[in-house]
């Protein structure tokens, strides 16, 4: 079963509630929370007082990714403001095993997300205690960039190595995903799909739709 999970990077800042709202109703099972410290990646976008106000409009699940150089300091602001599965980068200052025990014993689900550059591999040692492994398909930072078609080969081997663990890992995928990219990403293994610009750039129904499909 694919997943979608839309971007509200691109969506109007001004309307983020009724935006989450035709996100659910247009079929999504989660929506996708872009949060960026200026540090980590050059862009602010937003922080936890605004989840908390978005949590009061919609129940759907918040995926909230956060490109930030210190995750394990902000984890349980993001949780209390509401936040389901908190996905860091393993590039980012924290401790990676340490930051994915305080997502976990603070009840929710923990990913792990790659930037393009780093391997497959670094995940692998996590893969026992993790819910989800975000592949970035662009360089974090900014909505609308180009897909890096390169990453599929990580998707897949991602994906065996779960195989092989026996383990049903959800594999996201994050950065130009729109109806030609995605079957490539589901071919690889991909079932989670973060999609900002393809979504809101159209009918958000006709494009959860169109990512879906069975490849
Ligand atoms: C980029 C963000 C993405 C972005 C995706 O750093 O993590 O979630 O919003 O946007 P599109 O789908 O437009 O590439
Ligand atoms: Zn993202």
């Amino acid at each position: 079963m694919i997943k979608v999970s839309p971007s509200i990077l691109a969506s109007d800042f001004s309307r983020l509630g009724e935006e989450a709202v035709s996100c659910a109703a247009a079929g999504a099972d989660m929506l996708h929370i872009d949060v960026m410290d200026g540090h980590f990646v050059p862009n602010i976008t937003l922080g936890a007082p605004i989840v908390k106000s978005l949590r009061k409009c919609s129940d759907i699940i918040f995926d909230v990714h956060l490109m930030i150089s210190a995750p394990y300091k902000y984890i349980p602001d993001f949780i209390s403001a509401g936040a389901d599965i908190i996905t860091f980068h393993i590039e980012s200052d924290s401790d990676t095993e340490k930051t994915v025990d305080l997502i976990k014993s603070l009840g929710k689900k923990a990913g792990i997300a790659l930037k393009p550059a780093t391997p497959a591999e670094a995940v692998f040692p996590y893969l026992g205690k993790l819910d989800m492994v975000l592949v970035m398909t662009v360089e974090p930072g900014f909505g609308g960039q180009s897909f890096m078609e390169e990453q599929t080969l990580k998707i897949a081997k991602v994906r065996k190595e779960c195989e092989r663990l026996g383990l049903s890992t959800d594999i996201q995928v994050d950065g130009g995903i729109t109806d030609t990219t995605a079957p490539l990403v589901k071919e690889a293994g991909a079932n989670v799909l973060v999609a900002g610009s393809f979504v809101f750039k159209g009918d958000k129904k006709t494009a959860v739709e169109s990512l879906k499909r069975p490849h």
